[in-house]
């Protein structure tokens, strides 16, 4: 029986700090939407397990990456935000780069600052774009993000994604850690219990959740008769679920803040865009979501409070639980 993991994992701060650096800084992480940064000088500056990142469009031209984090004495060169910028001038002292991350002027340090490569140039990251989404790369890796996502595409491409459009964010705070939210994502036996209106919407006796040799999880359920909740449910590790249907769909990105708090950022797409259409997606999903929240939430304090050992993973239920975690705590070092 596999046994869930160790709840200290799930507080610890020493514990959050390796999974920065291991996990959050080595895998291709979903960051913004493409339609944010698609005009010249355009930028978005947001933390991502508390890495401060900026990813803008290089006047003329591609995507450009980088730390948010000056050499100099560490200020913000673009406060968090988005916005437009014609230039990369930090904030604190006014030190200026190029497009490509280099030193440009190091201001009233006179001609030729003797600095190190290090001293003098912002760190750059990699960047990719797949299906209108913005992925970046912290940390060092060779392989392509499309080689990284696997049989994903296909999957998402039997959807008219083409046609839907961004409609609507929004943003939650949960008091949990991220890995709470992502165990809680990746399991729908709760679903008749804390989801009345889903439950309804959905012949429950038809979920499934498969976990593809690729590395993303599968939930799929057929709808009851005339439901509009039919689709795909899908979980790329270790930040990244898309919750697709017919006519739209809702991208979520889970962004742990610390050990012991996460944001989750609802990216909602239509396809008829009509507003009837957006506030009735909305709606269905606030319900829900209130239920994960609320359930996540007292999960958290049960784990906080100390009365909690670890218990058995349901093999018919929970094997994307048990897939996530054996992955995490192999790649935590
Ligand atoms: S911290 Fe950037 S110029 Fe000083
Ligand atoms: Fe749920």
């Amino acid at each position: 029986m596999t046994i869930a993991l160790d709840p200290h994992l799930y507080r610890d701060f020493d514990w959050y700090q390796r999974e920065r650096f291991s996990v959050w800084s080595n895998q291709w992480l979903m960051f913004c939407s493409e339609s944010e940064v698609a005009d010249d000088g355009s930028y978005v500056a947001a933390e991502i397990a508390d890495f401060p990142v900026v990813v803008a469009r290089r006047p003329g031209g591609e995507l450009v990456g980088f730390l948010n984090v000056c050499p100099h004495r560490a200020g913000p060169i673009l406060w968090p935000g988005q916005g437009v910028t014609g230039n990369l001038v930090c904030r604190y002292h006014g030190w200026a780069f190029n497009w490509g991350g280099d030193l440009v002027s190091a201001r009233d340090f006179g001609d030729s600052p003797d600095l190190c490569p290090e001293q003098r140039s912002l760190t750059t990251i990699d960047v990719a774009s797949w299906c209108g989404m913005v992925f970046i790369r912290i940390g060092e890796g060779t392989s392509s993000l499309m080689d990284d996502l696997g049989g994903l595409p296909a999957v998402v491409e039997q959807f008219p994604v083409d046609k839907f459009r961004f409609v609507r964010r929004m943003v939650r705070t949960l008091e949990c850690n991220w890995k709470t939210y992502v165990d809680n994502y990746l399991e729908g036996y709760h679903v008749q219990l804390i989801h009345p209106s889903l439950t309804r919407a959905l012949d429950m006796r038809t979920y499934r959740v498969s976990v593809p040799e690729d590395g993303y999880c599968h939930h799929t359920c057929d709808t009851t008769e005339g439901s509009p909740s039919g689709g795909a449910w899908l979980f790329r590790y270790p930040n990244l679920a898309l919750n697709i249907y017919a006519d739209g769909m809702n991208v979520e990105r889970i962004i742990p803040v610390g050990a012991n708090r996460t944001h989750v950022v609802y990216d909602y797409y239509s396809e008829s865009g009509s507003e009837s259409d957006i506030e009735a997606m909305l709606a269905m999903s606030n319900v829900v979501l209130d239920e994960d929240q609320a359930m996540c939430e007292q999960v958290q304090r049960a784990i906080d409070s100390g009365a909690y050992r670890g218990g058995p993973l349901s093999p018919k239920h929970e094997i994307a639980v048990a897939w996530f975690q054996k992955r995490l705590v192999d790649e935590v070092h």
